[in-house]
C-alpha cells in the first residue's frame, strides 16, 4: 500500500473507512440503548468531529438533536493551565442530556475544560463520545463513555482529523511514519 505525504510528513494507512463505519455503528447501538426514551443533544466540537458526528447521528434511532461548538484559541489560566471559551452554543442545555462529540482525546485537557464549562449550565447529564482516545497521553482523568478506538501514542490524520489544516478529507485513518 502506498504511503501519502502531507506537508513534510509521510503517513501510512492504518484504519479503513469500512472499519470506522462498523465501529461507529457499535458505539451508536450503545447510545441507542442507554438513551432510550430520552432526547440527547449531541454537541460536536469543531473542526475535527464533523465526519464522526455525521456518522454517529446517522446511526442513532432515538430522538436526538445536534449542535456544534468551537473552542476559542484564547488561553488564560486555571488549575490545569489552559482555559478555552466555548463558542457558538446558542441553545440552552439546562436539563438536557448532552453528549459531547469529539474527534480525539489526547491529553484530555480540552475535554476537561469543556465538561467544566458545560457543567455550570446545569445539564441533566454529560457524557463524551470520542472517535479516538490515546490513553498513554492522558494528563487528567477524563471518562470517555463512548470511545470508538483506543490507539497508541501516535499522530494520526484523516476522517476529519488534520495535520496543520490538511488531511481532513481522507476517508481512512493514517499514522505518521517516524
Ligand atoms: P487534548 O486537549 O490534548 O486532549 O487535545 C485534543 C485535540 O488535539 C483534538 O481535538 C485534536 O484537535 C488535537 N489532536 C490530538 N492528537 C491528534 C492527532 O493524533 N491528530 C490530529 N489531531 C490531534
Amino acid at each position: 500500500m502506498s504511503n501519502i505525504k502531507i506537508h513534510d510528513k509521510e503517513f501510512v494507512k492504518t484504519i479503513s473507512h469500512d472499519e470506522i463505519v462498523a465501529e461507529v455503528k457499535r458505539v451508536a447501538a450503545n447510545i441507542n440503548r442507554d438513551y432510550a426514551g430520552k432526547r440527547p443533544l449531541l454537541l460536536g466540537v469543531l473542526n475535527g468531529s464533523f465526519m464522526f458526528a455525521a456518522e454517529l447521528m446517522r446511526n442513532l434511532e432515538i430522538e436526538c438533536e445536534i449542535s456544534f461548538v468551537k473552542l476559542s484559541s484564547y488561553q488564560g489560566t486555571n488549575s490545569t493551565g489552559v482555559i478555552k471559551e466555548v463558542l457558538g452554543l446558542s441553545e440552552s442545555i439546562t436539563g438536557r442530556d448532552v453528549i459531547v462529540v469529539e474527534d480525539i482525546v489526547d491529553t484530555g485537557l480540552t475535554m476537561q475544560n469543556m465538561l467544566e464549562t458545560l457543567g455550570t449550565r446545569e445539564p441533566a447529564s454529560i457524557e463524551i463520545a470520542s472517535l479516538f482516545v490515546k490513553p498513554a497521553r492522558l494528563q487528567v482523568p477524563v471518562n470517555v463513555k463512548y470511545s470508538v478506538f483506543t490507539i497508541p501514542d501516535r499522530f494520526i490524520v484523516g476522517y476529519g482529523l488534520d495535520y496543520d489544516g490538511l488531511g481532513r478529507n481522507l476517508p481512512d485513518i493514517y499514522d505518521v511514519v517516524e
